[in-house]
């Protein structure tokens, strides 16, 4: 089990770039395969959980490579898989096994997919049930991993998402540009776009009002090129740690920023972080730009409701923020966060108690008293297995008094394998 020591940072003046979106990259693989022709994709994620989608989509035939840094996907039609000869593997990606269902429903065979100790604990049936709806057959594990799935024609339907799950929307949609007739996804609010704009822009007809999906299948997707924006979940730990250290400014070039997921830089902006967004452009149907942060003095805020599925995958960073803030930070309507990598909400908790700061954890959620600025003592940090967990912690660190040890951090391969260079790369002139 790896363990790395993080010392704290006094200051830092530094431009950075992170890797390429973890969401838009696996929609790039999969939708790249799907459509008829050749896909080039520039800027690819390649972390463990993107790695584990050009598995399963070379497994099912397609042939992808890479030749000086572009990636090659020669997607053959919407039903031109091959039937797989072993089980398809996804590791620990949730985004791999949900989206794929999708596809895999549709196909005239039959295949099984499964993954890691922690993907097989992580719930499946919130996609068995509308792919059901729609004619698909699956025999689980009582809704979890493995998963078989009995390929078959699909026909359209009407569905209101109970959940604002980008996951769940994108494995009925790819399911809906196989079937017979329209289907349409109503959610609660929104998730993440990025399937419906590369649908979009892969030229499948499909259609966005409101909170309706509408899809009518007419024939293939046309294969595209695409260059995959920086990833704004990775910034956030960058935006964080440009906020919290003194006499900092961090520049983060060409990051995502479809307002799907900007949440993180409206939560940070209300808790009087210094924050700006700059060079914004669209490109290849998503608007990229450039962040600046600078150190900044937080306050403690609450966050709910209609924002929480545009920052979901930041709370455990937003939440190193909230515990080096002035005064109280309200987490609820997250419950989300249970069924994540690890159940998030425990794992902040837990760790956040070791760190001396005060804590209380609700279901849904957690009420955070920050400690105004001060410094947060030496302990050992466990990761959980967490990406997200042990990157937040990371930052957490650059806070401290004699930096923290973070326990178990080979997980962060799965998307940002060079996290912590870039993280050094702060402490050098
Ligand atoms: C993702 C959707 C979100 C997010 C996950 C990636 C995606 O999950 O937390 O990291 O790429 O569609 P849910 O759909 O379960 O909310």
């Amino acid at each position: 089990m790896k363990k790395v020591h993080v010392n704290p940072l006094s200051k830092t003046k530094k431009t950075i770039y992170v890797p390429g979106d973890k969401s838009i990259s696996h929609r790039a693989i999969i939708i790249g395969s799907l459509a008829k022709g050749l896909t080039k994709v520039k800027n690819l994620l390649e972390a463990e959980d993107t790695l584990h989608t050009i598995n399963v989509y070379k497994e099912l035939g397609i042939n992808i490579e890479k030749k000086k840094h572009i990636f090659f996907i020669r997607g053959r039609g919407l039903f031109a898989f091959r039937e797989p000869s072993r089980m398809l593997y996804v590791g620990g990606s949730g985004t791999t096994i949900r989206l794929t269902l999708g596809v895999l429903a549709a196909q005239n065979f039959s295949s099984t997919i499964t993954g890691d100790a922690q993907i097989i604990k992580r719930p499946m049936r919130r996609v068995i049930i509308p792919l059901s709806k729609m004619g698909a057959k699956f025999d689980s594990n009582n809704g979890y991993a493995p998963i078989k799935i009995y390929g078959g024609s699909l026909h359209g339907i009407t569905y209101r998402l109970p959940i604002p799950s980008a996951q769940v929307k994108s494995a009925i949609m790819l399911a809906a540009i196989h079937a017979d007739g329209k289907t349409e996804i109503i959610e609660p609010y929104p998730s993440r776009d990025h399937t419906e704009r590369m649908l979009k822009y892969f030229e499948c007809n499909i259609k966005v009002k409101d909170k309706k999906i509408i899809i009518t299948p007419d024939g293939e997707l046309k294969a595209k090129n695409i260059t995959i924006p920086g990833d704004i979940s990775s910034a956030a730990y960058f935006m964080v740690a440009g906020l919290l250290v003194k006499n900092a400014r961090i520049t983060i070039k060409n990051v995502g920023l479809n307002p799907t997921r900007t949440g993180v830089i409206d939560v940070l902006k209300k808790m009087w972080g210094k924050i700006k967004t700059k060079n914004i452009k669209v490109k290849y149907n998503e608007p990229v730009g450039d962040i600046v942060v600078s150190s900044s003095k937080l306050k403690g805020i609450t966050i709910g409701g209609k924002i929480i599925p545009r920052v979901i995958d930041e709370i455990p960073v937003i939440v190193i923020a909230a515990s080096y803030a002035k005064g109280k930070t309200v987490i609820k309507n997250a419950e989300e966060l249970r069924v994540k990598e690890s159940d998030r909400i425990k794992t902040i908790v837990t760790n956040l108690l070791r760190l001396g700061v005060k804590v209380v954890e609700r279901e849904d959620g957690m009420i955070v008293y920050g400690n105004e600025g001060k410094p947060f003592k030496y302990v050992d940090i466990d990761s959980f297995g967490d990406h997200r967990i042990a990157m937040a912690f990371s930052v957490a660190a650059l806070v401290s008094e004699n930096g923290l040890l973070i326990k178990d951090t080979e997980c962060i391969n799965s998307s940002f394998p060079d996290f912590y260079r870039t993280l050094n790369s702060l402490r050098r002139k």
